[in-house]
């Protein structure tokens, strides 16, 4: 029988709530590691976003006899060589966490003017069945680093992230606003087109 469940993998309930609305509509239900795979972890090693998010689907769907999703995401800041980059989310050490990687970078980027202040999100999705990589999707959105935190909406290092297209930090955003620039965002919808086509051919 045919597997009506997609495992995005991550033990998230964040991230699954918003995959669950962005990929509404399709015929698979979202489900994430802790209803399908509990206890089974995966260390993430690579060095680009696109080698995490692929090791980490391909693991999981061979546990799994469904399709696949995994994410990798992050900040890259070009004055800092593209770090926070694969650590964004530890990038404070040996204290990570929203405030203190935020605090990290603004430290790193004192006294250096807003036209070398770019910075990018990037965010890569892969999706697998039984070992094979079946699309990797990648979403970008081109940014800079503000010298000040502004906003409360978001997460991560969205208070230091100045969209000048909308002349807002992504925290000052709705997540309807954000979600319709963002790297994830941009990512999904590419992902979604695909599913949406692969949900009405025979190979679903
Ligand atoms: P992951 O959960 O390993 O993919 O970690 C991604 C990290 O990148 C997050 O913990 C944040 O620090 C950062 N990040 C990725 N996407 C966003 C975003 O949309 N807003 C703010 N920070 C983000």
């Amino acid at each position: 029988m045919t597997e009506r469940r997609l495992l995005l993998a991550t033990t998230n309930p964040g991230k699954i709530r918003e995959m669950r609305a962005l990929f509404k509509g399709l015929p698979w239900r979202i489900v994430g590691l802790g209803e399908v795979l509990p206890g089974l972890t995966f260390p993430e090693r690579g060095r680009t976003f696109l080698e995490n998010a692929r090791a980490k689907s391909l693991f999981y769907s061979r546990k799994w006899a469904g399709l696949t999703l995994a994410e990798d995401s992050g900040l890259e800041v070009e004055a800092l060589d593209g770090a926070p980059g694969v650590i964004s989310a530890r990038f404070a050490r040996p204290r990570p966490g929203d405030e203190s990687n935020n605090r990290k970078v603004l430290r790193l980027l004192a006294g250096v003017p807003e036209k070398r202040r770019k910075a990018r999100y990037v965010c890569v999705i892969v999706l697998s069945e039984r070992g094979r990589v079946i699309k990797a999707v990648r979403g970008e959105v081109r940014g800079r680093i503000a010298v000040e935190p502004r906003g409360t909406g978001g997460f991560g290092y969205d208070p230091l992230f100045y969209y000048s297209p909308l002349r807002k930090t992504f925290a000052e955003l709705s997540a309807e606003a954000k979600n319709r620039v963002s790297h994830r965002g941009r990512a999904v919808r590419m992902m979604r087109g695909f599913l949406e086509k692969k949900g009405q051919g025979p190979g679903r």
